[in-house]
Parts: structure tokens; C-alpha cells; sequence
């Protein structure tokens, strides 16, 4: 071989092996955090926009909301790689559970590394630019740890398995981070994240998870947090059973996720977006507030 076709399929093979896509995309990551802007209380967004030297009043923690899926892609951020996920070995759909011990393993996984980086920063050990870093992190993996598919070992968390929606080839990785938020807002922009978190806010303010948010956060604390992030992990792979494949994985792959499958999947990734938005305000709050 050539040296320049040995490089492509040197190249092709890495693109084979590395997941496509692997966290909710910056559409769910930003409402995420759009959520979380509304509930924090003043002091906590005066301290996050000062560790993140941003004083927008509306953006500061959307901004940033997805920067640590494009700092995994670097020499510098490479360590992170396993910390935006928890491999589940479980059996979906007739057994889901998470088990620390066993799926979090020496790598480290979304709820170490959650946990992790918000005793960094109770701890204010870190210097300017490690404190920067933390944040960004902690309001990173509080969206993904609420993806269900990033609480599954099965086909890599789906992305090994092959789907069609709207008539399009991917996997139900990307099913469950792009396409299914994308279908709610109809789009994929700051402001369709925008609009999409003023719905949730109102639904969490006035509408049907009014009466839920007390549970949401219960328990919340910073010296407790990795049990609260194993918790919410929990949550999101009981959803892999009874939401994301409850008749298993190979009826996915036949016929068009885009109908009745994402139809049936819209209300689950509503409440997770709208949930994780809230408790990442709580546990801002939380951090701001041990300083
Ligand atoms: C944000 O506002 C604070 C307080 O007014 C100011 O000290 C700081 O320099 C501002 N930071 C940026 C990045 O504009
Ligand atoms: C914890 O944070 C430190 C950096 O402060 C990092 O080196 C380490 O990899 C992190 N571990 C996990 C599991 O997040
Ligand atoms: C997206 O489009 C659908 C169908 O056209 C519509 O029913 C829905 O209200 C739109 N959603 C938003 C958030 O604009
Ligand atoms: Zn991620």
C-alpha cells in the first residue's frame, strides 16, 4: 500500500470503530442548561459566570453546554472519553439496572466523573483555568447522564444498532441525541433550544411537572453526590427497558423510528431534558452556595 492509502484506511478503520455520536446533541445539552439558567438563584449565576468569565445573563451555561463532546476529541481532553457515559452491563428489556461496582469500573464513567468534578469545585483547590474546566464538565454530563442510552452497555449503547428515521440510515444512538429532540423543536439552533426550554420552564413552573420537582431534587446534596448521580442514572437506564427498546432490539431495526416510535419517545426525552435542566439549577446552586 501507498503511504496515503494506508493512512485512509488507517483513518476509515478509526471512523469504523469510534461510536458516531455520543452524547445528546448541542440542541439537548443546551436546553439543558437554558432550564437550569431559569432556576438558579442570582447568587449562583454571579458565581458561574464569573468561573466561566461570561456575564451574558441568558447564555452563560448554554454556551458552554456541549464544549466538553469537542474537548474529548483532543490530545488534552482524551481522558475524559468514558466519563460522558456508564456502560450498563444489564439485560434490556427484561433486566435494567446500573451497578457501580461493576459498570463504572477503574476508566471512570458519567457518575464518578459527575461527582468528581463537583467536589473540585466545592473543594476550590483548582486553579482559574481547572475551575472553568470543572464547570463545564459537571453542566455537561448532568445532560448526558440523563440520556437512557448513555446508561447502556447493549450495542454500545445503541449505536450498533442500525435504524431508519425518516427514511434516513443511522442508529438509535443518534435516534435518542439528535433525532428525537430535533423532532420536538423542529430544529436544532440555539433559538430552537431556546423555545424549547420556555416550554419546559413552563411546565415545570405552571403545567404537569409542577408537582414533581421536589422529587426531582430530593436528597441533592454535594457531599452526597455520588449516590444522587447514581440515582439519576438509574432513572434514565429503567427507561432503556420500558421506553427505549421494551420489545427489545431487533424489532428497531425493521420499519421507520420517525412515526410512532419517536411519537412514543417524545414525552420520556421532554422529562429527562426538563429534570436534568432543574437539577443542574439545584446542584449549581448547591456548589455555589459550599463556597
Ligand atoms: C463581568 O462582570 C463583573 C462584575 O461587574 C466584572 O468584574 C467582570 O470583569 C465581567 N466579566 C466579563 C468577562 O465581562
Ligand atoms: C477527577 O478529576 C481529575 C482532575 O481534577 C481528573 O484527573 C480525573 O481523571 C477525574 N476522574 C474522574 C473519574 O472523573
Ligand atoms: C413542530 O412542527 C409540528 C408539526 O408541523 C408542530 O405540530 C409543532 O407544534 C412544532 N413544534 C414547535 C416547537 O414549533
Ligand atoms: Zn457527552
Amino acid at each position: 500500500m501507498t503511504e496515503i492509502s494506508r493512512m485512509a484506511s488507517k483513518a476509515l478503520l478509526v471512523a469504523a470503530t469510534l461510536p458516531s455520536a455520543l452524547a445528546w446533541g448541542p440542541l439537548g445539552h443546551e436546553t439543558v442548561a437554558l432550564v437550569a439558567t431559569e432556576f438558579v438563584l442570582p447568587e449562583t449565576r454571579a458565581f458561574f459566570q464569573e468561573v466561566l468569565g461570561d456575564n451574558s445573563s441568558t447564555d452563560y451555561l448554554a454556551a458552554v453546554a456541549s464544549w466538553a463532546d469537542d474537548w474529548k476529541k483532543t490530545d488534552e481532553g482524551a481522558f475524559s472519553y468514558n466519563y460522558h457515559f456508564i456502560d450498563a452491563l444489564d439485560e434490556p428489556p427484561t433486566s435494567c439496572n446500573v451497578d457501580l461496582e461493576r459498570d463504572c469500573g477503574e476508566s471512570g464513567c458519567v457518575v464518578s466523573a459527575l461527582a468528581n468534578y463537583t467536589t473540585h469545585l466545592v473543594q476550590s483547590e483548582l486553579n482559574r483555568e481547572e475551575r472553568e474546566i470543572a464547570a463545564k464538565l459537571v453542566i455537561h454530563f448532568a445532560g448526558d447522564i440523563g440520556q437512557p442510552l448513555h446508561c447502556e452497555n447493549l450495542a454500545r449503547g445503541g449505536n450498533d444498532i442500525a435504524v431508519t428515521f425518516d427514511g434516513e440510515a443511522t442508529n438509535l444512538h443518534s435516534v435518542w441525541d439528535y433525532n428525537i429532540p430535533e423532532a420536538i423543536t423542529n430544529g436544532s439552533t440555539r433559538a430552537d433550544a431556546h423555545a424549547w426550554a420556555a416550554d419546559l420552564i413552563t411546565a415545570i413552573r405552571a403545567g404537569p411537572y409542577r408537582c414533581k420537582t421536589r422529587n426531582w431534587v430530593a436528597g441533592l446534596r454535594v457531599d452526597d453526590i455520588e449516590d444522587v448521580a447514581l440515582r439519576w442514572a438509574r432513572e434514565s437506564n429503567e427507561d432503556v427497558c420500558t421506553v427505549v427498546m421494551p420489545e427489545g432490539a431487533e424489532v428497531l431495526e425493521v420499519g421507520d423510528l420517525g412515526g410512532e416510535y419517536a411519537e412514543g419517545a417524545k414525552g420520556t426525552v421532554k422529562l429527562q431534558i426538563a429534570k436534568q435542566g432543574y437539577r443542574l439549577a439545584k446542584l449549581l446552586d448547591a456548589i455555589a452556595q459550599a463556597q
